[in-house]
């Protein structure tokens, strides 16, 4: 048990679901029935609770543990979701103090990395979360899209995590901030598997894979939704763009995510984007976690960094960088630094989302443009990408 203000925080059990189900109702409004009450008992070892004077839940937050990927390497990896605050006793604090101790018990499992999906990225903002660029949703008429091309595409039977996970993982590992999909709340996998009735199909092509559905819609016609799609080299991304070619007279429209550096969003972002997609923030949570763990893959000079970061205040001061092959070291110095990052430039430049000349745009950053390329260049040339078909 923490003491967090006023409040007392500890880890929920199966007993406080009653008041966390009540709670959550009112924060967002979900069902609370005997049918979800063993979802939510499932979800409590993963969930921390602040308690008021008299014991009775008055916030909580979901702190779970999943994998992803950083500049190729898989990593452990912070999940926060579902915070939630009783209005009787909001702006105190509570929020902020369940996300520092999230970050605490993260930092002391030797995580060094954080992920959420924020109502509002101004409230997390202030904890040193960062918004990252994400994938473009793109609706396009099926006449846009390429010819068919031959390919021997595989259909897949509903077992998708079996067929397709060492494949995804391949895939995954080509940009950083993805699902690993090995651990976590939920299976994403078989979250895709259509209800009975519906028309859907998953195909596996060389290096690459499609998961989608047929919808009908008024008068767009038959819309072919691709719920997932990945791909780890140019032929794979070319196999997957051939067989979603194979619908073009079946659907009148094709709807699916991409980077935003991959080639289809350079094409048709301006012209077809769909619907807007979800946020998603990041957050070093332990930096000499976060930097152990980025191969230098050529040789990178040593450079000394004052980090800003009041909501973690273990990642602030000044530190020395010593690229290496295996991994970053990093060590407090009193050297004079050659850059100064507000905590929020990290994942940007660490996770190849923004270059250096954005983030110093930004005021995230200032100083030697060089030590702040070299930072920049641990993202390995591997830039950032979380598919809607992976929030959690
Ligand atoms: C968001 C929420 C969890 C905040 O809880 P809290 O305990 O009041 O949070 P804190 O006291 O730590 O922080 C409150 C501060 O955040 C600010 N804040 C709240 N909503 C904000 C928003 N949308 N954008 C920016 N700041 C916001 C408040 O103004 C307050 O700042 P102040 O103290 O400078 O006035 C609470 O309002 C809530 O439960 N909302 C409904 C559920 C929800 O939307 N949860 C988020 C799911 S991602």
């Amino acid at each position: 048990m923490t003491a967090g203000g006023d409040h007392t925080l500890r880890t929920l059990t199966a007993d406080d679901v009653d008041a966390y189900m009540a709670l959550r109702e009112h924060s967002f409004g979900f069902p609370s029935d005997e049918d979800t009450r063993p979802i939510f008992v499932e979800r409590m070892p993963r969930t921390v609770g602040a308690f008021d004077a008299a014991g009775a839940l008055v916030a909580s937050a979901g702190q779970w543990r999943l994998e992803t990927f950083v500049a190729g390497r898989q990593v452990p990896l912070l999940g926060i979701a579902s915070i939630q605050t009783s209005p009787s006793v909001r702006r105190r604090g509570i929020a902020s103090r369940l996300l520092a101790h999230g970050l605490e018990l993260a930092r002391d499992e030797g995580i060094g990395w954080g992920l959420l999906y924020p109502f509002d990225p101004r409230f997390y903002e202030r904890s040193g979360w960062q918004s990252l660029p994400s994938g473009v949703r793109l609706r396009l008429p099926m006449s846009r899209w390429q010819r068919p091309t031959e390919l021997a595409a595989e259909e897949l039977g509903s077992d998708l995590r079996r067929e397709l996970q060492p494949l995804h993982l391949r895939c995954a590992a080509q940009w950083s901030f993805t699902n690993a999909r090995t651990i976590g709340p939920w299976d994403v996998w078989s979250d895709m598997r259509p209800p009975p009735g519906e028309r859907s199909a998953a195909y596996r092509v060389p290096d690459g894979y499609a998961v989608l559905r047929l919808r009908e819609e008024g008068l767009d016609g038959t819309v072919l939704e691709v719920l997932d799609a990945s791909w780890c080299s140019a032929a794979g991304r070319r196999n997957v763009l051939g067989v979603l070619a194979a619908y073009r007279g079946q659907a009148e429209r094709i709807e699916l995510e991409v980077p935003r550096d991959d080639g289809l969003a350079w094409a048709w972002a301006d012209r077809w984007q769909a619907r807007a997609n979800e946020t998603c923030m990041a957050r070093v949570v332990d930096l000499p976690a976060a930097l152990a763990a980025l191969p230098a893959a050529r040789e990178l000079p040593p450079l000394t960094l004052h980090v800003v970061d009041d909501a973690a205040p273990w990642n602030a001061g000044t530190f020395r960088l010593l690229p290496a092959p295996g991994g970053c070291a990093c060590e407090r110095t009193v050297a004079t630094p050659d850059a100064t990052l507000d905590a929020r430039a990290l994942p940007l430049l660490l996770g190849g989302a923004a270059r250096p000349r954005s983030v110093v745009r930004a005021g995230l950053a200032e100083g030697d443009e060089r030590a702040l390329a070299t930072l920049f260049a641990l993202s390995g040339g591997v830039t950032s990408y979380r598919p809607g078909s992976d929030r959690f």
